[in-house]
């Protein structure tokens, strides 16, 4: 028996939608403890756009050109009309404001394509971070969720998930890889935190799938 309350995400990016796709997908598994109530993005051309309409899940645009105050003051009166519990990144390429961090209460997590704190921080998105573990020499790679701070991908860990570095492997091929293990990660740790984070919502119910995050 799944969660009678489910907890309610946004999921904010400006890429191609596909963890966006997949959480669509997990959450209306009746063991989901989570329903995605609103797509979030800041380019009306971005793929998530186009995974919120086939998903049937509501979609709100704040231009790029909206920033700093202004676009934090619009994305939280955003959440609070959509009663967001929790925000979830999926490719957002700015900061989280303070006042969005508070108005949150810390509620904020992000999926990364690396096995943090290594191959994090500014500069390290997209094709960068497989390049520079290809560099590294590095045999194993893999994603991590973890909460959002005022800083670029540090925050405690929810969960991560390993990949092989294959010989003859180029950016390209590892992030194919990588972002595959992202799509089985992203449902599984945001049910884990809303486990632990949001037992008044979901109650003490366990949740499938669960001990499949480290
Ligand atoms: C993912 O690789 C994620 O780890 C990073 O941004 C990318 C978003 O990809 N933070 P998509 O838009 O979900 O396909």
């Amino acid at each position: 028996m799944g969660p009678t309350t489910k907890v309610r995400i946004a999921i904010l990016g400006s890429g191609t939608g596909s963890n966006a796709k997949a959480l669509c997908q997990a959450a209306r598994s009746s063991e989901s403890a989570f329903s995605v109530a609103l797509v979030l993005t800041t380019s009306s051309a971005a793929g998530m756009c186009e995974v919120a309409r086939g998903e049937n899940v509501d979609l709100e645009v704040i231009p790029a050109s909206v920033k700093g105050e202004e676009f934090s003051t619009k994305l939280c009166s955003l959440l609070e009309q959509y009663r967001i519990d929790v925000l979830v990144l999926a490719g957002f390429m700015r900061l989280v404001s303070p006042k969005v961090l508070t108005y949150m209460s810390g509620h904020v997590v992000n999926i990364h394509p690396a096995l943090l704190p290594e191959f994090g921080g500014k500069g390290m998105y997209g094709l960068h971070v497989h390049e520079a573990v290809l560099a590294s020499g590095r045999t194993e790679t893999g994603a991590t969720v973890h909460v959002v701070t005022e800083q670029y991908d540090e925050g405690a860990v929810i969960g991560q998930t390993k990949v092989s570095v294959l010989e003859g492997d180029s950016p390209a091929s590892l992030q194919k890889r990588v972002k595959e293990s992202e799509h089985q990660l992203y449902p599984l740790a945001i049910n884990h935190y809303i486990r632990e984070n949001f037992q008044d919502i979901v109650g003490s119910v366990p949740i499938a799938g669960i001990s499949a995050v480290s």
